[in-house]
């Protein structure tokens, strides 16, 4: 695990204003979890509202549109995210690409948005339970990523890689402690060979796919296991701050 695990729930499509209280009661909590770093991607109708309500936690977005501007009705560019206060966008996230059919251009070409708008990236790979049955799962995840990162301008801290397997999502399945554990190292082995030994070594790899309190110890105890992406657990600040302290083996999680 990384020195500093890095704990960031994806809101997806919930939260109204009622839950700013949620995001202040995190950000609190935050403060004094000094060891972990703790972000949220609300809705994007919450970016600023969480922005201006927290202090010491990350904002983020869930996605942006690929293009910078124009008439794209309904869509967010990356630049308009950051505007409202957010330093991060999650790409690629397999909801995005099953329900909008994202495929590895769409997901480049975001990235180069992100890029232009100055925002870290958290990019998303994961296979589903068919290609994993088939015994292919680290070629496609290797696939996705290879794709992706030809595309990523900043690595190092500016990017995390999250690794989502598409049939523990919201599931309550998670992979077995020792199939993230490879999965993870291949991920690693990828980004050394792609950004150098220093910045390889700098992206946090976050795992993701029904992270709870109960789990989270285990997981987050993997090598090259830097922290978590948290759906459904990220909801509540009990069970989000109790995965930030697994994080950091309190013993009261
Ligand atoms: P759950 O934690 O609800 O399984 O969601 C994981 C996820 O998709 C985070 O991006």
């Amino acid at each position: 695990m990384a020195d500093r695990p890095y704990i960031v729930g994806n809101w997806k499509m919930n939260g109204m204003r009622a839950m700013l209280p949620e995001a202040r009661a995190i950000d609190r909590a935050a403060q004094r979890l000094m060891k972990v770093e703790v972000a949220l991607a609300p809705p994007f109708t919450l970016i600023h509202a969480v922005h201006r309500e927290v202090e010491q936690i990350g904002v983020g977005a869930q996605d942006c549109h690929a293009g910078r501007d124009g008439a794209h009705t309904g869509d967010v560019s990356a630049a308009m995210i950051a505007d409202a206060g957010a330093k991060f966008v999650i790409l690629g996230h397999s909801e995005r690409r099953a329900a909008h059919r994202e495929d590895n251009d769409m997901v480049a070409a975001k990235i180069a948005a992100a890029n232009a708008a100055g925002l870290d990236i958290i990019l998303c790979c994961g296979e589903s339970l068919e290609t994993r049955d088939e015994g292919r799962a680290e070629d496609f995840v290797l696939g996705q990523l290879r794709h992706a990162l030809a595309h990523v301008d900043a690595a190092g801290e500016r990017l995390t890689v999250a690794y989502e397997p598409v049939w523990a999502i919201g599931t309550g399945r998670t992979a077995a402690p020792r199939d993230i554990a490879a999965m993870h190292a291949a991920i690693r082995t990828l980004l050394v060979e792609s950004f150098g030994a220093e910045e390889g070594a700098q992206v946090r790899i976050l795992y993701g796919g029904s992270v709870k309190p109960e789990n989270a110890r285990e997981i987050l105890a993997l090598e090259n296991v830097d922290g978590a992406l948290v759906g459904g657990a990220s909801l509540s600040a009990e069970s989000f701050l109790g995965i930030a302290h697994a994080a950091i083996g309190d013993e009261d999680a």
